[in-house]
């Protein structure tokens, strides 16, 4: 049996931090498997760690027909997924109203559409043992003005998560939500937003979010949260009432 690791949103930013650490750290893998749009920019990874079987599967997951190419690629090989990680995500920011309907879908479309799609595809290759890594984000646990459907679409992820992670649990699978605050990725300059200063303060690299959600996935956490912000934020959104909270943020955000 081949035992690989399968990586969404590879070509780039946190999803490809977590490929070159996986490379690294797990030497006992057969393959990885690297999934993006960008079929160069996995071809550069892969280039970058000679010794190491890659995979690269230039997909839009956004496309129904090309997530069944993924499907019928493992329904072929039948490997065993020991590491699944979904990390291909995107972000517009902007209050509601300024926004066009189309990208807002197609955010959803990404971050919650193709990540349930990936993962139940996905399902039945994965074993005891395997490990799930979903990219959430912090903004999952509080509603955020001015960045609404985003935030929304990594709630979603949030409670897909926790629900998944009790009916794999009598298979010896977890589930383990990564929720970063603002990483130093293209993810802004991709949604064409501007960082606001307070944001900027809080920036953390890629590899710092990867090395903490390894780990944590292998001490089978649920949730896994690399800075003292985001603790704050969680912290807070569960002790403070809600509408205090976003005025808050409305002040300081909006
Ligand atoms: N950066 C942050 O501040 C931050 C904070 C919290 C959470 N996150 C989350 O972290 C995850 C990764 O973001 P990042 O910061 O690494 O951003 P990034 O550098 O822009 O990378 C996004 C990745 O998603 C892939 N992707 C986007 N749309 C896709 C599609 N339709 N089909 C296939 N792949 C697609 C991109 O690949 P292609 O363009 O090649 O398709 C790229 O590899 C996202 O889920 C994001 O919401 C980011």
């Amino acid at each position: 049996m081949k035992y690989i690791a399968l990586i969404t949103g590879a070509s780039a930013g946190i999803g490809r931090a977590f490929a070159r650490q996986i490379a690294d750290s797990y030497p006992s893998l057969d393959e990885i498997w690297v999934l993006a749009r960008r079929r160069e920019a996995l071809k550069e990874l892969t280039r970058e760690r000679p010794g190491i079987v890659f995979r690269i599967f230039a997909l839009d997951l956004s496309r129904e027909e090309q997530l069944e190419s993924l499907e019928r690629k493992l329904r072929k090989e039948r490997p065993c997924i020991r590491l699944l990680v979904n990390s291909a995500g995107c972000g517009k920011s902007g209050p509601v109203e300024s926004q066009d309907w189309r990208d807002a879908c197609r955010m959803l479309d990404v971050n919650c559409r193709a990540l349930t799609a990936v993962t139940m595809i996905c399902l039945p290759y994965l074993k005891p043992g395997s490990r799930l890594l979903q990219v959430g984000s912090g903004s999952a646990f509080l509603p955020q003005p001015g960045f609404a459907v985003y935030a929304a679409s990594k709630s979603y992820v949030l409670s897909f998560d926790r629900a998944l992670e009790m009916e794999l649990k009598h298979r010896n699978i977890t589930v383990t939500s990564v929720c970063p605050g603002p990483v130093d990725t293209d993810f802004f300059r991709m949604g064409g937003i501007t960082l606001s200063p307070i944001k900027k303060l809080f920036l953390v690299k890629p590899e710092k979010v990867t090395r903490k959600a390894l780990l944590d996935a292998e001490a089978g956490k649920s949730l896994s949260i690399c800075s003292l912000s985001i603790r704050m934020v969680r912290l807070a959104a569960k002790l403070l009432p809600q509408r205090l909270l976003l005025e808050l943020m409305r002040a300081v955000l909006l």
